[in-house]
């Protein structure tokens, strides 16, 4: 397999210092951002506003997730930050292949997410149309959950069908993911892990990151 991604939340980060923590995780691949509503989800973070300006203090690139309702009215916004990647929750969506059409047409990578209680089957066949699947192994909301185990045949499947399709999909996961569990999920299948509580409450947070990688290098 090619080199893991490790892509730090910056859900638990110093909302207040945006600038200096980022500073700290200088060697992650991406930058992972979570955009919730309190509607979606039951917890608020910060909308478009906030991302445009993370893109100017930045040369990273953004890996949002958008964790939003009527994401088919929003999701061109983020992708017109100059956002990396874009993912939306299929749940939240009326037709996500449409809406991947739309982020991929203004020149951003589209991110299907499903959350834990979401079959995987419904978005395997449209696949070609994304350009990353998000697994969510945790209810998405919050940071510093335990993974939930039964979401893993899920990244078993989604890795399956990438391969025989032969599809260039990254496959990411997000929640509860730490130096115990990063390998055995690698070893599923995902390439892009999410990891918030296990860098940013770690005391060396470049170290932590380089440790991740190389416990997903399989
Ligand atoms: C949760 C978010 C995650 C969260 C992960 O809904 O989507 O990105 O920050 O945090 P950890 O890694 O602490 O589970
Ligand atoms: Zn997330």
């Amino acid at each position: 397999m090619s080199r893991a991604r490790i892509n730090p939340s910056i859900l638990s980060a110093d909302f207040a210092n945006f600038e200096s923590e980022f500073a700290t995780i200088a060697n992650s691949d991406l930058i992972h951002v979570d955009v919730m509503d309190n509607n979606f989800v039951p917890n608020l973070t910060f909308g478009l506003p906030m991302v445009q300006r993370m893109q100017q203090i930045t040369p990273k690139p953004l890996d949002i997730h958008l964790m939003i309702a009527n994401v088919d009215k929003w999701a061109a916004g983020y992708a017109e930050t100059g956002a990396f990647s874009v993912t939306f929750h299929a749940e939240a969506s009326d037709n996500p292949v449409q809406l991947a059409r739309k982020i991929r047409a203004i020149g951003a990578r589209a991110g299907v997410a499903i959350k834990p209680g979401t079959n995987v089957e419904g978005v395997l066949d449209d696949l070609s149309e994304f350009d990353q699947l998000l697994v969510m192994t945790v209810e998405p909301g919050f940071g510093g959950q335990a993974l939930i185990e039964d979401t893993l045949t899920k990244v078993s499947a989604a890795r399956r069908r990438i391969d025989q399709d032969k599809l260039d999909v990254w496959l990411q996961v997000d929640g509860g993911i730490d130096e115990t569990n990063i390998q055995r999920v690698a070893e599923l299948g995902a390439d892009t892990f999410v990891a918030g509580s296990a860098v940013f409450k770690s005391q060396d947070r470049a170290k932590q990151i380089q440790n991740l990688r190389d416990l997903a290098e399989i």
